[in-house]
This record gives C-alpha cells, structure tokens and sequence, in this order.
C-alpha cells in the first residue's frame, strides 16, 4: 500500500463544510477514506509493479479530494441515501470522480512541464512525460472500466465529461483563434477542464442514490458555476499563494504563459501596466521564471485585474447559490453553501 504523505489533514475539508452536523461530517469522512482507500487498492493490484507506483503516487499525498466529496454531498439527496455509512454506490462514485481527476493531473502537469503536485514531485517530474502520460491513460481506462461496472447511464455521463475535461484542455493549449473573444473562450476552457468534473462529481452520488432527475439536474447546474469559480480562485492562487501552502509551483500560469483570467484581464483593455506585463509575459529570459514574477503579481495587483477576478468569481459563486436554493432544504444543500463560502474565502 503506498504510503500517505498527505500535507492537509484527512478529512479537513468534510469538517470545515459541515460543522454543527457531526454525524454528517462523520459520514462524510469516513466516505472520503473509503473512497482513498479503494483508489490504493486499485493502484496496489495493478500487475506490473512499476504501474502500481506511478498510478498510486498521488493517492497517498495531500489534495483536497473535493470531487470524492461532492459525490459524497450529492449521494445525499437520494432516496437511497445513507444514514450510517456512505453506502458502497456512493463511495464507488466519489471514487470514479478522483479517478478520473488524478489522470487529468497527470496529464495537465505533462502540459504545464509542472515539476510539483500535492507537494510532492509530479509524475512527470519523476518519472518522465511518457510515463506520466501511459500512467495517466491506465487511470482514465480504470475509470472506464468502473464507469461501465456501475451501469450505462454512468458510463455515458463519465464518457461525456471525460471527453469535455479533454476538449477543455485542448481549446486551452490550441488558444482562441483570431475570430474569438479571449474571455468567452477563457469561459469555454474552463467549463470544460474543471466545471463539467466537478459537476460530474455531484450527479453521479445523486444519480447512485436514486435522487429525483429535476435534483441531479440542479446539482449539476450548480456544479457548473461552483466548478468555474473554483478555477477562477485556483487562476487567482497561481498568483498569490506560495508552493508551501498550494503544493504546486507559484506562478506556473505566468511561467508558462497559460492565459487564467487575472492575466487576461489586465490585457484586455490597455491598462498602462499592459505594455511591462506583456513584455515580462512573452519574454522568455526576462519572464516571471527568470526572476520577473514578483514584479507581474506587483504589476497585477495594481491594475486591478486580481481584484476583478475576484469579483468574477464572487459573480459565478452567487449563480452557484441561486441554483442551490432549488435544492431540497437540509444539511447537505447547506454543505454546497459553505463550499461556496469556502471558495470565496480561498482566493487569496
Ligand atoms: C486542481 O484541482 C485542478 C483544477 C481544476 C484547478 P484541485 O485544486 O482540486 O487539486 P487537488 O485535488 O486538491 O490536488
Ligand atoms: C487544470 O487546470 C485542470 C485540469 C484539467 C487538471 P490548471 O492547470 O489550472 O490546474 P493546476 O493549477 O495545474 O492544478
Ligand atoms: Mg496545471
Ligand atoms: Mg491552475
């Protein structure tokens, strides 16, 4: 079994979101570790050993297993939802949803050239970029494999997002053609590699209890504007938060050149901090990797484009809580407002 480095405490999340419900939380949680621990299963059976431990490196160390929580959350809403323990539906689905997420990682970090995740090296970083990728395919064919184990509606709604994460990624290193408005396009990416995941997440546990179709219908609506807000803090974070405390490298957008929505807006009109950042952008020994970072978050900072980020996000968390109210009056709608408090407050 791979050992656990894991840099956030287990379960951190499912507390914060649910306080003043224990038996919730302890739901909650001990679903999340069934969850990790039928992952490490999977990695540990794999019949080469080399593909035990590139598959399993990151279902030990930290990460916020937000996916396996939502599915959790939305195992809630079911006729069959548990009252004891997360039943195994619901635990098989939170499963799935970081299945399919930890591929998109590997996958991302071959991408990005990322040297860190979870605060520990990337697959990529250790092991090479074919490795990561194979690793990476081997995680998306056992999701496949799972998806199909738990029935058809599953396998098309996991085949569906699978190909949307994907297209999302591609439109992302492909870029808006010269037809397109950078920020519907930035929307489009991100609808894309991150909302329809998390979104996913939500409606399967919904699904796998047997929740009613209007329910799982709303769910997924509100997974999709919590989904880009979520980007939108982690674009913000890229920016402002050390490695210490994300576990990934500061600054990989800007090192990079990844268009996320702080650096987009303050290209978009010309700010007369335009010119330096884009000069500091684009030039590859004068770039924020070669010493100009402090000086662009500075630079971001002052025209303003973090802040308006910011207030993007709040707009998306705000359309997040709006399809919320639909939902069902109880302790885990209640969970999807605090998510939604949670991620307002990450952004910084
Ligand atoms: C990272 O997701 C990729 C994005 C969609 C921004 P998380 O920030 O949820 O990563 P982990 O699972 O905690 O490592
Ligand atoms: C990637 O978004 C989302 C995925 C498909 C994994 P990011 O590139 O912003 O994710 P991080 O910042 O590397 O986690
Ligand atoms: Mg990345
Ligand atoms: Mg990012």
């Amino acid at each position: 079994m791979v050992a656990s480095a894991r840099t956030e405490p287990r379960g951190s999340m499912a507390m914060e979101l649910t306080t003043g419900d224990p038996a919730l939380t302890a739901r909650l949680e001990r679903g999340m570790d069934a969850s990790e621990e039928w992952l490490r299963a999977l990695a540990a059976e794999a019949q080469d050993p080399c593909v035990a431990e590139v598959a399993g490196h990151l279902f030990g160390p930290g990460g916020k297993r937000l996916r396996p929580l939502l599915a959790l959350v939305g195992a809630e809403f079911g006729a069959r939802a548990p009252v004891g323990a997360a039943p195994s539906t619901a635990v098989e689905a939170a499963a799935l949803a970081e299945l399919v997420h930890v591929a998109s990682l590997y996958h991302d970090d071959v991408m990005d050239q990322a040297r860190t995740r979870r605060g520990v090296p990337s697959v990529n970083a250790r092991w090479g970029n074919t490795t990561a990728v194979l690793a990476g395919n081997w995680l998306l064919s056992k999701a496949a494999q799972l998806a199909a184990e738990l029935g058809p509606e599953t396998i098309r709604l996991q085949s569906k997002v699978t190909n949307r994460l994907i297209m999302g990624q591609i439109r992302e290193l492909v870029g808006p053609s010269d037809d397109d408005d950078p920020l519907s396009h930035y929307f489009t990416v991100v609808a894309g590699k991150s909302a329809a995941l998390i979104a996913m997440a939500l409606q399967l546990g919904a699904v796998r209890t047997g929740a009613p179709e209007h329910v799982v219908q709303t769910l997924a609506e509100y997974g999709e504007h919590l989904g880009i807000a979520f980007q939108i803090s982690d674009d913000i974070l890229d920016i402002t938060s050390t490695s210490e405390v994300s576990g990934k490298e500061q600054g990989k957008d800007l090192a990079i050149g990844v268009a996320s929505l702080p650096v987009l807006l303050a290209l978009a009109d010309e700010r007369p901090e335009a010119g330096e950042l884009r000069t500091l952008l684009t030039a590859a020994t004068a770039g924020p990797e070669g010493g100009g970072l402090p000086r662009a978050v500075a630079l971001l900072h002052r025209c303003g484009a973090l802040a308006e980020a910011r207030t993007v996000m709040h707009a998306r968390l705000l359309r997040a809580r709006t399809a919320a109210n639909g939902l069902p009056d109880g302790p885990a709608t209640r969970v999807l407002h605090a998510l939604c408090d949670f991620v307002a407050r990450r952004d910084h």
